[in-house]
């Protein structure tokens, strides 16, 4: 089978197919998710939270998301990689953000890149897309930038509508070819989803999106502690895995493993 494409994406939002999107991070989350047809997998900076042990996105490097990226694409034939871009390597200039932006696909060998903001990243956006490089937009919360935005907070409520609306706009104009939409109010969601002519991808933004995206240690209950309310829980699998770990490491304490059968004569 051959890989999706982004014009793939675009004649589903044309026919009105919605579809999934999940995180991936190594060769195990990559071959389940394509055996389960997810068709686009992101190798989010979401990693330095949920794979890295960071408090947060900002000190993912180009390094963490390379290998990562490299992992993922290996593991896939038919799903659309797209590689998240970390914070600092593609804000100052078109150009940094290209210097980067090649080097996920050239050693990476992801299908496009990802990078967070409206308005202020269009020139990035139009340079990748002008040389090649498919861009996934995001906007709405960016969690690169939660020291401005002062924390996890709804964005685009009330007179902040408008900005979001601008900066949607601005990333379709840019040339991107779809645009995640995080922690934006449902019916402000809907409205860009309407707006626009590249589908919409809602975390935290509503049942209107044109696809979904969820950081999948979470959707799967791997992730120690509190998750986000907009994430839903399809499975315990922390709960799964303490079981084993304790399971095994008392067997091997009370003699039971390895038994006969995992031994050889
Ligand atoms: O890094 C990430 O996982 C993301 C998604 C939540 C969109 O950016
Ligand atoms: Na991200």
């Amino acid at each position: 089978t051959a890989r999706v494409r982004v014009h793939h994406l675009q004649q589903a939002k044309e026919r009105g197919e919605k579809w999934a999107m999940l995180t991936a991070y190594d060769t195990f989350s990559a071959t389940v998710f394509e055996e389960a047809g997810i068709p686009v997998m992101l190798v989010g900076d979401s990693a330095g939270n949920v794979v890295l042990g960071h408090t947060s996105t900002v000190p993912v490097t180009v390094e963490d998301i390379l290998g990562m990226t490299k992992a993922v694409t290996r593991s896939t034939k038919r799903a659309l990689i797209v590689a998240d871009l970390p914070f600092g390597s593609y804000e100052a200039s078109p150009q940094q953000a290209f210097a980067t932006a090649v080097r996920m696909l050239k050693e990476g060998g992801a299908q496009a890149v990802k990078l967070e903001g409206g308005v202020r990243v269009a020139p990035q956006t139009r340079m990748l897309t002008e040389n090649g490089i498919p861009v996934m937009a995001h906007v709405g919360f960016t969690p690169q930038s939660e020291h401005a935005l002062g924390g996890f907070r709804v964005q685009g409520r009330g007179a902040g509508a408008e900005q979001l609306l601008t900066d949607a706009h601005a990333v379709q104009e840019a040339g991107a070819f779809a645009v995640v939409l995080e922690m934006v109010p449902a019916e402000i969601a809907a409205q860009v989803t309407k707006e626009l002519s590249i589908p919409t991808i809602g975390i935290g933004a509503g049942v209107d999106c044109d696809a979904q995206v969820l950081v999948w240690p979470d959707m799967a209950g791997l992730t120690s502690g509190r998750v986000p309310r907009f994430v839903k829980k399809y499975a315990d699998l922390r709960g799964e895995l303490l079981r084993a770990a304790r399971e095994y490491a008392d067997e091997v304490r009370s003699g039971v493993f390895p038994g006969p059968e995992h031994s050889f004569d």
